[in-house]
């Protein structure tokens, strides 16, 4: 599956809210509605969808509110936003039996951020599955499906994942043995252990964890809008101190040792 992250923006704006949900269908992708938040209208601008591990995070905040300022007249970006979502390479979720290797395994996932919509359909898939035995459904959503249609987008995705795990690694391997870091920044250095990726929290703490994604060992980004380290190939997501924010990994990044130069 592929990992996209969106984001949105809450505003508190002067003058009237817009009254309706509005998005468009170009590029950039760009959504407009209003929360009532206990009684205050809350705009949310939502927008700049993206491959996970791609381009920086920071800018692409800057470029929704550039956005919203040109749209409204901002008194506060009181909040920020965002999400991750899968989707499959013929955008139909993959409900069903996970297949020979499953046992007693169902999945439900690929939803492509229709969760509403695919969780429900889901539910009625899977009890049909379970009680039944079957499910009028159950083909189109099946996970074991072979299709022609999403075959070109697998190859192309499994190509761009090729291309990223051989840059990353050999921009890693000439990266330089020490950074100079800014608060909220982090980077890959070289070390005897292999790439590792400091950053440093708003509030001066280092922290250092290997940067080798522990999924299938792509070597890791700084999401400089929301201090993760982001894995370009898969969407895995890690704290700066490693922890699993978002799968596939399950595994937590381990510790490095960090100095001060
Ligand atoms: S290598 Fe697959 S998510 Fe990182």
């Amino acid at each position: 599956m592929k990992t996209k992250r969106s984001h949105v923006l809450g505003l508190r704006i002067a003058g009237s809210s817009p009254k309706g949900m509005y998005y468009n269908t170009g590029d950039p992708y760009r959504s407009i509605r209003v929360h009532d938040l206990d009684g205050e209208a809350l705009v949310l601008v939502g927008g700049e969808n993206h491959e996970t591990g791609q381009g920086s995070t920071k800018e692409r905040y800057e470029r929704l509110e550039e956005f919203a300022r040109d749209s409204f007249d901002v008194e506060e970006v009181a909040y920020r936003w965002s999400t991750q979502d899968y989707s499959t390479f013929d955008r139909v979720p993959y409900i069903g039996h996970l297949g020979p290797l499953g046992k007693n395994g169902y999945v439900a996932t690929g939803f492509g951020g229709w969760g509403m919509t695919g969780g429900v359909a889901a539910g009625a898939i899977l009890s049909g599955l379970l009680c039944d035995g079957e499910h009028s459904h159950s083909e189109v959503f099946s996970p074991a499906r072979v299709n022609t249609a999403s075959a070109k987008s697998f190859l192309t995705h499994n190509a761009e994942v090729g291309a990223h795990f051989t840059t990353d690694w050999a921009r890693s391997l000439l990266a330089s043995e020490e950074a100079t870091l800014r608060p909220a920044d982090g980077t890959v250095v070289r070390t005897d252990d292999g790439p590792v990726g400091v950053s440093r929290s708003e509030s001066g703490e280092l922290n250092a964890v290997s940067a080798i994604c522990p999924h299938m060992k792509c070597v890791l980004r700084w999401n400089d809008g929301e201090e993760s380290w982001d894995c370009p190939c898969h969407g895995s997501r890690f704290s700066p101190e490693g922890k699993v924010l978002d799968g596939p990994a399950i595994e937590d990044l381990p510790r490095r040792d960090v100095r001060e130069r």
